[in-house]
């Protein structure tokens, strides 16, 4: 595992972002979307450095990696979203990777009502858009690494971690091997290690 991005490099990256909202919203009321589960740790640091009238609401969204490093189908749920009439929304999401996940949820909160959608994101990936928007306030573009910690995972694991590191091929083969022994084991009615799948 490489250190990409340390505490205080982060923390300076949401100062900045925090910055840049409350210049283009100068007190206006705003709803924070964040994207459930990656964006918790970003939305909990940047909501508490905007001030003016900020509600928060949060969207579940997967692309069904598992194991993977490459995005399946897209699934969305909406059904924790507070009424976005007329609201000023900016949804935030932990990467840009293809960009479908924003690009989907900047439509469908759109389709809401809302009076304007923005999007954030912490990171984005360089050289992996698939789609023709862009987000429009990002924390830092980085290299096309699979990373992890600071709200992102790999498999459920290592979202805790208070830095951002990208995997190497030997922590991403050994990950699957870990998943793949607990699954053996759980068909043996061992008990599940922590990391494992519920
Ligand atoms: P997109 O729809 O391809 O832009 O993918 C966005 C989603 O994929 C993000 O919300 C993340 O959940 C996940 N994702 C993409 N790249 C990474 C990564 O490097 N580490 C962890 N999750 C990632
Ligand atoms: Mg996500």
């Amino acid at each position: 595992m490489q250190i990409l991005l340390s505490q205080d490099e982060l923390s300076e990256g949401i100062t900045r972002l925090a910055r840049l909202l409350r210049r283009d919203f100068d007190g206006r009321p705003v709803t924070v979307v964040g994207v459930l589960t990656g964006s918790i740790v970003l939305v909990a640091d940047l909501i508490r450095r905007l001030d003016g009238p900020v509600r928060v609401g949060m969207v579940w969204a997967s692309s069904y990696r598992g194991t993977a490093t490459s995005p399946g189908r897209l699934e969305l749920r909406l059904d924790l979203l507070p009424d976005l009439e007329g609201q000023r929304v900016i949804v935030v999401d932990d990467i840009f990777d293809t960009g479908r996940t924003l690009e989907a949820l900047v439509g469908e909160l759109s389709r809401r009502g809302a009076a304007e959608v923005r999007s954030m994101v912490l990171l984005r990936k360089l050289g992996r858009a698939e789609v023709a928007i862009e987000p429009d306030y990002v924390g830092f573009d980085i290299p096309d690494r699979f990373v992890v910690g600071y709200g992102l995972d790999f498999d459920g694991a290592w979202r805790h971690l208070p830095y951002l590191a990208a995997l190497d091929e030997n922590d991403i083969a050994e990950a699957r091997s870990t998943v793949a022994a607990d699954t053996d084991s759980c068909h043996g009615g061992a008990p599940q290690a922590a990391h494992a799948k519920p």
